[in-house]
């Protein structure tokens, strides 16, 4: 677990980056920072590997102070993924991924069958991109390899800072997607930093939104969608789009009661689908299952759904139109 206590960052200016910020981001976790440029994201993320020193307060990574551990035991288990591509430009990809494994000293075999297995994960074929140096890759590509790098050795803590920008639509929404499943299945924190709400949505557990410094509001999606504290977060998440406020699926989904409810749905919807196919099915059925990455997360009910559209008819004020 990472805690914040009173966490404050001043630049040499004087200028209050980040202002008394109290946070837990707990084990396992996905969480999510955002907030407009300029706003202290990168600062907060890159206090808790000591790239950059708090002016007032603590952190404490599992209830040690970060300040009491060792600079290298610190970095080494907190992958980090710059927000801009930084690879080293001299080495190999191969040799930019294999950097802390190396200094973990880890086997050559291990680390040559890691890096590997990384770049399939990332859909650069290994044969083809290990021995070309950054340069000989695209953007998009380099970015990829940041990420991986960031997952080399295994760390408990992954530190992202909007790693999938430079990224086509398609690539970023694979790489989201290989993300989500990877932190499903080994249970890393993750702190994720984005400029994108629907980035924001789709992979927080919890998602942080900051303002000048300032915690605004700290939530799951739900209750982000459902319970906005203010009209910055409301804004910042209802993106208008041709006068319909985005619909975010999360803002219906109910959880599943009971096993026997799973097995009594007569059809189901992916988180993917749009408002458009969700009500054609919504017609013909009460209630629908919602799946996704092959599994039933939840529920979505015609109550629910007209609730929602309801609600969202009244925000736009043309409840009668
Ligand atoms: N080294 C520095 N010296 C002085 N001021 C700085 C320094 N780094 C950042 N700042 C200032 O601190 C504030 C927060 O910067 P930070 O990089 O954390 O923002 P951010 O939320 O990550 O923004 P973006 O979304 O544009 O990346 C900004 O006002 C920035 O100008
Ligand atoms: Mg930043």
């Amino acid at each position: 677990m990472i805690t914040f206590e009173n966490v404050t960052k001043k630049y040499v200016n004087d200028q209050v980056a980040v202002n008394a910020i109290n946070l837990e981001i707990n084990k396992g976790e996905f969480f999510v920072l955002i907030g407009p440029s300029g706003c202290g994201k990168t600062t907060l993320l890159k206090m808790i590997n000591r790239l950059i020193h708090l002016t007032e307060g603590t952190i404490r990574i599992n209830g040690k102070r970060i300040s009491d551990y060792n600079i290298h035991e610190l970095r080494w288990n907190i992958g980090y993924v710059l927000q801009q591509i930084a690879l080293f430009p001299h080495m190999t990809i191969e040799e930019n991924i294999a950097v802390v494994p190396e200094l973990k000293k880890w086997s050559k075999q291990q680390i040559q069958q890691r890096v590997r297995e990384l770049l399939d994960m990332v859909g650069l074929e290994p044969d083809k991109y290990s021995q070309r140096k950054p340069k000989e890759l695209s953007g998009g590509e380099q970015q990829r390899v940041g990420v991986i790098r960031a997952l080399a050795a295994d760390p408990e803590i992954i530190l992202m800072d909007e790693p999938f920008s430079a990224l086509d639509p398609i690539s970023r929404t694979k790489l989201q997607d290989d993300l989500l499943e990877l932190q499903r299945a080994i249970q890393k924190t993750i702190v994720f930093v984005s400029h994108d709400m629907q980035e924001a949505l789709k992979l927080g557990d919890r998602i942080c939104v900051m303002k000048d410094g300032e915690i605004v509001q700290i939530g799951t999606p739900h209750e982000l969608i459902q319970n906005p504290v203010n009209n910055f977060v409301r804004e910042f998440i209802g993106v208008k789009e041709h006068g319909m406020n985005t619909f975010h699926i999360q803002a219906v989904i109910e959880p599943i009661a009971s096993e026997g409810d799973q097995k009594n749905l007569e059809d189901t919807i992916s988180t993917k689908d749009s408002l458009q196919t969700i009500l054609q099915k919504l017609a013909h059925h009460e209630c629908l299952g919602v799946e996704d990455n092959g599994k039933i997360i939840g529920i979505v009910t015609r109550a629910s759904m007209l609730q929602y559209l309801a609600h969202d008819s009244i925000e736009r004020g043309n409840v009668n139109g």
